[in-house]
């Protein structure tokens, strides 16, 4: 199971914050250390959506400084709205590699992304649903073992973001890889992997861990029985309130909450704290073999 652990908005003496987050625990700061003045927040705030496709998933991709995903949204409202999310993106490096040094630096800054449609009652088919428990995996972005780590901040006044989480990643592999069916190819050979870098590819080609981790991610979902019975712990993440936790190791669900803001960072499976809790390590011990390059 997931733990809050709650936080001021400045460090205190040594944290310890890798070992909490890579034991699939919250990081959780009530008070939001992101300044976002007024305007753009009115601004961010009135970014409703108005019919079904509009605005759905609003990202910034900071390795190419391009905001996708704003549908007919005029030109100037697009370069405010990506202005804010780099801003965010900025501060949530900065905020990041303060608090947990040993990361610093040693991650690729994926998207950032807002939020803007309530959660609750939001159509979508069944795998891309966010209100059923789930670990994340990236179809499009594979991560050979990198950690898929989240920022979010809830930036709506009035309501908090309400999500349920439940066991962590260890203990649904333990329970379920089996099921899904673990892979028993290996990494695909070193000769593989040292073509597959040479070629500038290996960014594409998923590794079986990101296949396992993609049907495992669809598995949850489609699992009627685990999502009536699994444990479920409720969290409500109050206005103006940020938090930080692998989720691709703490299973979640996103039962309500309107205008949020989030960035991911894919950090380095070589910078863990505590190596053995990753899942492609997780997932190794019960495979009995590497798993990615
Ligand atoms: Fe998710």
């Amino acid at each position: 199971m997931s733990r809050m652990v709650e936080l001021a908005a400045a460090p205190v003496g040594t944290e310890h914050l890798a070992e909490e987050l890579e034991l699939g625990n919250i990081l959780f700061f009530p008070q939001m250390p992101f300044r976002l003045n007024e305007e753009d927040g009115a601004f961010l705030l009135a970014q409703k959506q108005t019919d079904a496709g509009y605005h759905k998933n609003i990202a910034y991709r900071p390795a190419e400084d391009r905001l996708t995903g704003t549908g007919r949204m005029p030109a100037r409202e697009a370069a405010r709205l990506k202005s804010i999310l780099k801003a965010y993106s900025d501060w949530a490096a900065e905020f990041l590699g303060d608090r947990i040094p040993e990361y610093k630096g040693r991650w690729i800054r994926d998207f950032a992304s807002y939020r803007p449609i309530e959660e609750k009652g939001r159509k979508a088919r069944l795998t891309a649903r966010n209100d059923l428990a789930h670990v994340d995996a990236f179809p499009t972005r594979p991560t050979h073992g990198d950690r898929i780590l989240r920022l979010f901040t809830n930036i709506n006044p009035t309501k908090g973001r309400v999500w349920v989480t439940s066991e962590t990643f260890e203990g649904l592999a333990e329970r379920f890889a089996r099921q899904v069916g673990i892979p028993k190819t290996g990494a695909g050979g070193p000769v593989f992997g040292k073509l597959a870098k040479a070629l500038g590819i290996r960014q594409w080609a998923r590794s079986p861990y990101d296949a396992f981790m993609l049907r495992f991610h669809d598995f949850l979902k489609q699992n009627g029985d685990f999502q009536r019975d699994c444990i479920k712990q409720q969290w409500e993440f109050p206005p103006g309130s940020c938090w930080i936790c692998y989720t691709d190791m703490v299973s979640h669900a996103v039962l309500s909450g309107q205008f949020a803001l989030e960035q991911t960072f894919l950090i380095s499976r070589h910078a863990m704290a505590l190596p053995e809790k990753s899942p492609i390590r997780i997932l190794e011990r019960i495979c009995g073999h590497p798993l990615s390059n």
